[in-house]
């Protein structure tokens, strides 16, 4: 493992699975300790005696309105423009182009940024649609969604700090940007078309403007659900997305195993998900194959408030019902004896039973870096390596300090004969030995992994072009 366990107290433990109802995110074993100051520091906010009378009052639901304000608290807020610039290319250069020519009788796009944290998203892709000749005259929104009404109520008022902004191009700051103090604030008129509403993923309905979705962006917030939500979640999105419709996930997550309604479609310098059967534009469109959906808004409307009440793990409904609301909670093994049983059927040769055990491990907890290495290294085993540079990606986003894990990823990156973004892994496997600051996967001690020694040689051979 990377990090030790720590089991947190029956509070947090409590703490932790009231999280997990209400929002979806998994809090790994790493980030109790941080969780357990958290709680303490919100039960003397609210005038509590301590972290159990506390966790027993948002239990009880005596703190109706203390979501808002633990949820900034516990979420991932990670975010900035252009990040991972590869996807807003092919937007512009792919999918904008056809969506013009498909939406042509309606001129109308609709644009969802899930999970938009800040607003750095939705706000990159307003710059590129703006700047779009085709798109002159179109109405076009975007609806940005998160979880986080703090996050929302940043991106509503439209300033960034210098980290923020610092992948925008020049001539796109100076055009949509304004200096305030060490602030940029965003062009209001670009603001303006963006549409900024609560909507927590976790839970039955996505109250959104529209009943059928042209683009949707929803990245990097998966990677913090269970397999069953990341399941349901993107049955709705599948539901939502009209024929001509592209899902754009993060850069480390992937919908492989996790459903196939959505099929990824390579576009060169990264991957959408699309319908199976694509069809041209005005067709109409295929019975969805989930339970029908009950009738959606056309107007735009207020997303229902976040559920101040976490909810109650229902009973398994029948099948047809199951996909209209969210997966109920189930308590699931550990992952570290999950992966520990992974470790041992892949040292043993069998393949297809450390593949089970991994996918119950990312089941248990998917903010566990182990599991997303280890099952990149099963893909990577049995020849996927775009499968495997994903869950490598995983395993770095969730601890980029794995060397090991960069060296591997820095393979097959070589394989696919992308050099340089090779070359950076390697480097930085070298800025992280050097720098003492690596870390391994100790839990795998029978698997061919390269030791510190090891992967600097690797390192220092590709560098020299090897
Ligand atoms: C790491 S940020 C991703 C921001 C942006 N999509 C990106 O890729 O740069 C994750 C965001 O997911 C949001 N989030 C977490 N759980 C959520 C949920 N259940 N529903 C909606 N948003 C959620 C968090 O509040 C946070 O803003």
């Amino acid at each position: 493992m990377s990090q030790s366990p720590a089991e947190g107290s029956p509070a947090v433990q409590q703490l932790v699975a009231l999280i997990r109802e209400t929002t979806g995110n998994v809090i790994p074993p790493a980030r109790l300790a941080f969780l357990e100051e958290v709680a303490e520091r919100r039960a003397h906010a609210r005038g509590l005696s301590g972290v159990a009378a506390y966790v027993h009052a948002l239990a009880a639901r005596e703190l109706p309105d203390e979501w808002g304000s633990l949820i900034p608290l516990v979420t991932i807020k990670e975010s900035y423009f252009f990040r991972a610039p590869q996807q807003f290319e092919v937007i512009r250069q792919r999918i904008l182009p056809e969506l013009v020519r498909a939406r042509s009788a309606s001129r109308q796009l609709r644009i969802w940024s899930a999970a938009c944290a800040r607003g750095e998203e939705p706000a990159t892709l307003a710059m590129l649609l703006a700047d779009e000749p085709a798109l002159a005259g179109w109405s076009w929104t975007i609806v940005a969604t998160d979880l986080d009404e703090e996050a929302l109520a940043g991106a509503r008022i439209g300033l960034y700090g210098e980290r923020a902004v610092a992948q925008v191009p020049p001539d796109l700051l100076a055009r949509w940007f304004s200096r305030r103090g060490k602030l940029y604030e965003l062009d209001s008129g670009l603001r303006s078309r963006i549409l900024y509403q609560p909507l927590n993923l976790a839970h039955a309905p996505f109250a959104l403007p529209w009943d059928e979705l042209d683009l949707v962006l929803m990245r990097n917030v998966l990677i913090y659900f269970r397999r069953p939500l990341q399941r349901w979640v993107i049955s709705q999105v599948a539901r939502l997305l009209s024929p001509e419709g592209s899902l754009f996930l993060g850069a480390s997550e992937t919908l492989w195993q996790i459903q196939d309604e959505l099929e990824s479609v390579d576009l060169g310098p990264c991957f959408a998900y699309r319908h199976r059967e694509s069809r041209p534009a005005g067709e109409a469109r295929p019975a969805p194959s989930l339970a029908k959906a009950p009738e959606r808004p056309r107007a735009v409307r207020p997303a229902p408030p976040l559920p101040s009440k976490p909810p109650t793990p229902a009973p398994v409904p029948p099948p047809a019902i199951r996909e209209a609301s969210p997966p109920p909670i189930l308590a699931l093994p550990g992952v570290h004896e999950r992966l520990l049983e992974a470790a041992r059927e892949l040292a043993a040769n069998r393949i297809a039973a450390a593949g089970r055990a991994v996918e119950q491990a990312l089941a248990a907890d998917p903010s566990e870096p182990s599991a997303h290495a280890l099952e990149g290294f099963l893909h990577d085993l049995a020849g996927r390596t775009d499968e495997a540079l994903t869950s490598y990606r995983a395993a770095l986003y969730l601890d980029p300090a794995l060397f090991q894990v960069r060296v591997l990823l820095g393979d097959c990156l070589l394989r696919l004969g992308h050099r340089d973004r090779a070359e950076q892994q390697f480097r930085e496997v070298l800025t992280l030995l050097a720098g003492g600051r690596e870390r391994a996967l100790v839990l795998f001690g029978d698997l061919p992994l390269p030791d510190r020694e090891r992967a600097q040689r690797r390192a220092r051979q590709v560098l020299k072009g090897g």
